[in-house]
């Protein structure tokens, strides 16, 4: 109740899937900021129970999901522990939650989207391999569940915005600004042998460990290029990237007359989260404040994509369809995680996705068991990949 007698206002009750991950922490900082807007009800961690369990207990929040071997230790009596996908296809799908926040990372955040789109619930949707993976069926599920599906990728959070209202007869194609990544100024012939810490010190974002790569590899660029794709309904070929350093403009849309529309703002992920939190509602808080004069110079160049051998493997496997973006995604994971622990060089993550792509047989993808099916050998492929550059000799 209210001091004026009035009832409280009715608040969505949110799922944080992957809460102790930067855009997890970053969601949970926008509800944390309106509590009369949002209630926590679920959150889940892979390995950090040490974090989730401060979460769930700075939230009041009864049920977590974490990684099939975690233990029960951090937790107070009174919290519900589910462990693994089920666990976090559950929280997705359950009847208590008005809004799941998809902040996976890698190939695990599909079934819980898949979960959350059937059951009907809106979905902001971090979790780009989602999307890369079975973009169709991501598709289907949303029209199938009459559910809304709002990204929170900063590019496609602006498009989604910038697309509001226009009629589609005006749109001609989108272009996804790009950073360039940490290696963006460093030598050609260097790129190979970057070292761990280099590639993980993105010039203009903060963001988790595998994005971060996948920044520097420019398959994160592939990957939002098939996210646009399914997204919002566009051809490739009315899709591009633009390289611009600032990070400043999230996107453009070009228009039938050959002009564009721009969204512009600060590099703050907590932007285009709190748009999909409060989605429909408008935005609830600033969080820059930000003088126009602050946005400084804008640069826009072409993208020399020779530079990044990645982002041909990984768009070319996703044109073709079927299995083979989710071939190419796992091999993706697969190699970052490894060229992270030291045991491929930087280089060498181009030749996992392309060995794993001659390896795996590419298949249809009628349905999600057929894509994880896929995805369970494409991990495997892609480990005896980084098995054999692992123990080859240096040069
Ligand atoms: N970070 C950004 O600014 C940003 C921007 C745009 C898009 N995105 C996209 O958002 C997604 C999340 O990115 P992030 O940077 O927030 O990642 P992150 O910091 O690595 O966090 C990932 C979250 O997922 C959990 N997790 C990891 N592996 C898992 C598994 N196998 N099963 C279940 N949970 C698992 C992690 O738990 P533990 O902490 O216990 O490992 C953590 O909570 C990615 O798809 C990324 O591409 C991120």
């Amino acid at each position: 109740m209210t001091s004026s007698g009035d009832p409280p206002p009715t608040r969505k009750r949110v799922a944080v899937l992957g809460s102790t991950g930067s855009i997890g922490r970053n969601a949970l900082a926008v509800a944390a900021a309106h509590p009369d807007v949002f209630e926590i009800v679920s959150l889940s961690a892979h390995r950090n129970v040490e974090l989730l369990a401060e979460q769930a207990a700075r939230f009041g929040v009864r049920r977590v999901a974490v990684g099939e071997a975690t233990p029960r230790r951090p937790f107070p009596d009174g919290v519900a522990i589910g462990r693994g996908r089920l666990a976090l296809e559950r929280l997705a799908s359950d009847p208590g939650v008005d809004l799941v926040v998809n902040a996976l990372v890698g190939a695990a955040g599909l079934a819980p989207t898949m979960a959350a789109l059937r059951a009907g619930r809106t979905l902001a949707l971090a979790n780009k391999e989602s999307l890369v993976m079975a973009g169709e069926l991501v598709g289907r599920a949303a029209e199938a569940g009459g559910a809304s599906l709002v990204p929170i990728d900063s590019e496609h959070s602006s498009l989604f915005r910038c697309l509001r209202g226009i009629p589609r007869t005006e749109v001609a194609g989108v272009v996804l600004t790009a950073s360039g990544g940490p290696l963006r100024d460093i030598p050609a012939s260097e790129i190979a042998d970057a070292g761990v810490d280099a590639v993980l010190d993105h010039p203009t974002w903060d963001m988790g460990t595998k994005v971060t790569v996948d920044s520097a590899t420019l398959v994160n660029k592939a990957m939002e290029v098939v996210e646009a794709r399914w997204l919002f309904g566009l051809p490739f070929e009315r899709i591009d990237v633009v390289l611009h350093r600032e990070s400043i403009v999230h996107s453009l849309v070009r228009l039938v007359d050959g002009s564009f529309l721009a969204h512009l703002g600060m590099p703050d992920m907590k932007v285009p989260i709190q748009y999909a939190m409060f989605y429909p509602d408008p935005p609830g808080g600033r969080f820059d404040d930000c003088p126009p004069g602050a946005l400084g110079t804008l640069h826009f160049e072409p993208v020399d994509f020779d530079r990044y051998p990645c982002y041909g493997l990984v768009l070319d496997a996703a044109r073709r369809g079927g299995t083979s973006p989710v071939i190419a995604a796992t091999a993706d994971e697969v190699a970052v995680a490894a060229f992270v622990d030291g045991r491929i060089r930087f280089g060498e993550i181009a030749d996992v996705i392309a060995g794993t792509l001659s390896a795996v047989a590419p298949g249809d993808a009628p349905d999600v068991d057929a894509v994880l099916g896929a995805e369970e050998e494409a991990r495997e492929a892609a480990g005896h990949v980084v098995g054999r550059l692992a123990a080859a000799p240096s040069q």
